[in-house]
């Protein structure tokens, strides 16, 4: 993608880029969900991010990089087919683990020998990784723009909301196309592994690569992305997935029991009764990932005592946000300082 030159100089990225390169935390937008970026290569920077989403210290960052020629100074062994990938999605919802480079911080690769790096899809996050990144190896570090295991944001109202003072500059670029984080696929040893599901599904991978992969099933909670635990993505609100067959029955029973139910179904026919919230979601995966995360942070502000969605049909178009709410049910109902 042709970076947009009008935006790579403007005053905002201009600033943005004096506060990274001074170890300041910038929040900005990419197709997937927003960032929080900091310096990848300074310490401070990226101790700053582990404090401002209370994340525990070994979980590892992915890295962003301005285009796919930056892979090499990251990763010490680049396979084909990960060139592969990066000439086929990126820009774009992937990111790869690859061996790291022997610079790359502890702090970023969580200890690990291998780094997640990825070159996003959004004019905003192109033009910054360009500025920032010039000649010189250097990269954003950025996880979601969220507190640890909450909900990620798509919109910089939401970055605001939840992180607030911790961000020094927040690049708005509108609602993120996607909603979801992206697809990472591990390249670091033997057969390419998907660890989290994302826009870009395990047929996709395959047709570029020309193999099988080995996928991760939504609900398979074995934590092989460190920090990829089984609560995550959760609202503070008790959330249930209840099959579309059963959804009626589910809400009439806790409405009886006197609880206040919100519903987000994307097939099943509303049913209207005092106490109860029916949201219809949209009926594909992804229009449906889209609006999800907005939807359940609407929904989690409304009071509620308890949300129930409808689960979504066992088949790879809808993994990624099968996934997502699998871990959203799981961490749900916690106080925010998990
Ligand atoms: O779409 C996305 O990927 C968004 C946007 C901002 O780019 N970023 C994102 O970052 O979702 P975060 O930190 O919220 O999630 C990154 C995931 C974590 O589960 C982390 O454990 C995993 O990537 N990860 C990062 N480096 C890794 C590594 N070297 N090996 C295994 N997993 C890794
Ligand atoms: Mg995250």
């Amino acid at each position: 993608m042709p970076v947009d030159s009008t935006l790579q100089n403007a005053p905002e990225i201009a600033r943005a880029v004096e506060l990274l390169r001074a170890g300041e935390l910038v929040a900005f937008p990419t197709e997937t969900v927003y960032g929080l970026g900091a310096d990848a290569s300074n310490p401070a920077a990226v101790a700053k991010i582990f404090a401002a989403k209370g994340r525990p210290a070994d979980h590892p960052l992915i890295v962003h990089l301005p285009d796919a020629a930056a892979l090499d100074a990251w990763a010490r062994i680049v396979p084909e087919a990960a060139r592969k990938l990066a000439a086929a999605f990126w820009p774009g919802p992937m990111t790869l683990i690859l061996k790291r480079q022997a610079h790359v911080l502890d702090a970023i690769t969580g200890g690990q020998d291998t780094v997640g790096l990825r070159v996003p899809n959004h004019p905003v996050a192109l033009a910054l990784l360009h500025a920032f990144v010039g000649a010189q190896v250097r990269g954003l570090a950025a996880p979601s723009a969220n507190r640890y295991g909450r909900i990620s944001p798509t919109s910089a109202a939401h970055v605001r909301a939840e992180l607030g003072a911790a961000v020094t500059l927040m690049l708005d670029g509108g609602p993120c196309a996607i909603g979801i984080e992206s697809t990472i696929v591990d390249l670091s040893s033997g057969t390419p592994r998907i660890l989290r599901p994302g826009a870009i599904t395990a047929a996709d991978i395959a047709r570029v690569l020309g193999e099988t992969l080995l996928t991760r099933a939504a609900g398979d909670n074995t934590p092989r992305v460190a920090g990829s635990h089984a609560a995550h993505y959760a609202p503070s609100t008790p959330l249930r997935l209840v099959a579309g067959e059963q959804l009626a029955d589910a809400v009439r029973a806790e409405l009886t029991s006197g609880l206040r139910v919100a519903v987000l179904a994307h097939t099943a026919t509303s049913v209207i009764a005092k106490n109860l919230a029916w949201h219809a979601a949209p009926a594909d995966p992804a229009p449906y990932a889209h609006d999800l995360y907005a939807t359940l942070r609407a929904l989690d502000a409304a009071g509620h005592d308890l949300l129930l969605v409808e689960a979504p049909p066992a088949n790879p178009a809808w993994l990624a946000v099968a996934d997502r709410l699998q871990r959203a049910a799981c961490g749900s109902g916690e106080d925010d300082e998990t």
